[in-house]
């Protein structure tokens, strides 16, 4: 066999190990298919490390991790541990992987499929074309800022903190990957901040400012978070690459998912400096109301798997074998309950896990 990967899966919450069978499978055929070896180890994140152990991310879960190629992970939370204060809960998990690993990049991908146009909320002729990167900074600003907590003032009365911090290091290295990604693309950048109100942000846009000369074929704008969020549902196309800060990147992702339609169809990946672990996951949570009954839309997590064959492993070609098996499930008219329109194909989480190794068998 040519090369041989370690990759550690954390299905997690949820509809998680549902979602996570399906891209096994399907890496599991990729590999066959390019003589690619894969070593599979399954860890506990999440709830269901909480149940287990205790702790969202247990250490052997870190260490596993550390220790291999490349991290495929579904979705982690649920109301069950919802009750739970917050440096306990599942999300604590996913925060700690990310800072554990070093993953301040986290590249989110919205780019609509002509198949599922009928699935936009939004007009045909706004979200035709539209093919967005959403860089969003991962291991820093106010998910991690300290001061953080509820702290009991002196008159006894609680108040919570959480600081938005970031050095300019820190923004210069997600900034270096947004211009790296934007010159790969299209060539354009948008900078997102709240530079007219937090200082954060002031420092923030000067050191973009400081590296565009760097970057002369890319062309570098900025704009408030306030307005961005309304120009991506006023005129999505405008935007080639985004880059932003933690939350605002939390945000701004979650809506231009939905330009495609469905959360359910993007994949996401984060990574380190160059050599470190990355970690590709769906842009979605973990859907506890759906959970278990054979409903969930696959297609992110499988996606998933493609962003981690190209940008963890760099084996493009098995990503783009990956991809091309899912339009063509599509274009043959297969979809899932979220992406379902009249006159297709409604299929379950495990059938349309059949239609795509179907597909990729046919490929080969
Ligand atoms: C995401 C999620 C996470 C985040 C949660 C689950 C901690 O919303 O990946 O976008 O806020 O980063
Ligand atoms: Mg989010």
């Amino acid at each position: 066999m040519a090369q041989q990967y370690r990759i550690t899966l954390l299905p997690g919450d949820g509809i998680g190990p549902e979602i996570m069978a399906v891209a096994v499978n399907v890496l599991k055929l990729v590999g066959e298919q390019l003589d690619l070896g894969f070593e599979f180890q399954s860890a506990l994140i999440g709830g269901a490390a909480i149940d287990a152990t205790g702790e969202p991310l247990p250490s052997a879960t870190l260490e596993t991790c550390r220790s291999s190629d490349a991290v495929l992970l579904a979705a982690i939370g649920g109301t069950k541990w919802d009750t739970l204060p917050s440096p306990e809960r599942p999300e604590q998990g996913l925060l700690g992987l990310r800072a554990g690993l070093g993953l301040f990049a986290n590249l989110r991908p919205a780019k609509i499929l002509p198949q599922l146009i009928d699935a936009s909320p939004l007009k045909q002729e706004v979200v035709e074309g539209v093919d967005i990167m959403v860089v969003r900074e991962l291991t820093g600003g106010v998910y991690f800022g300290r001061p953080k907590g509820i702290f009991v003032t002196e008159t006894g009365e609680k108040r919570g903190v959480n600081t938005m911090a970031y050095t300019e290091a820190e923004i210069d290295r997600i900034g270096r990957v947004g211009f790296e990604t934007a010159r790969k693309r299209r060539g354009k950048l948008c900078s997102v901040d709240k530079a007219n109100v937090l200082e954060v942000s002031q420092l923030w846009r000067d050191r973009l400012n400081q590296l565009a000369p760097e970057y002369p074929d890319v062309e570098l704008s900025h704009l408030y978070v306030d307005n961005a969020a309304m120009q991506l549902v006023r005129a999505p196309k405008q935007f080639d690459t985004i880059v932003t800060a933690n939350l605002f990147g939390d945000i701004l992702s979650d809506a231009a998912a939905m330009l495609t339609g469905s959360i359910g169809m993007l994949p996401s990946a984060s990574l380190g400096v160059p050599g470190s672990t990355g970690v590709f996951e769906p842009v979605h949570g973990s859907a506890p109301d759906i959970a278990g009954q054979d409903k969930a839309n696959p297609l992110a997590q499988v996606l998933s798997a493609a962003m981690l064959l190209r940008y963890g492993l760099n084996q493009p070609k098995g990503a783009e074998l990956i991809e091309q098996a899912v339009w063509q499930v599509l274009d043959k008219g297969n979809r899932t309950g979220d992406i379902m329109s009249f006159g297709m194909n409604q299929l379950g989480c495990r059938a349309m896990g059949d239609a795509l190794i179907r597909t990729l068998s046919q490929s080969a």
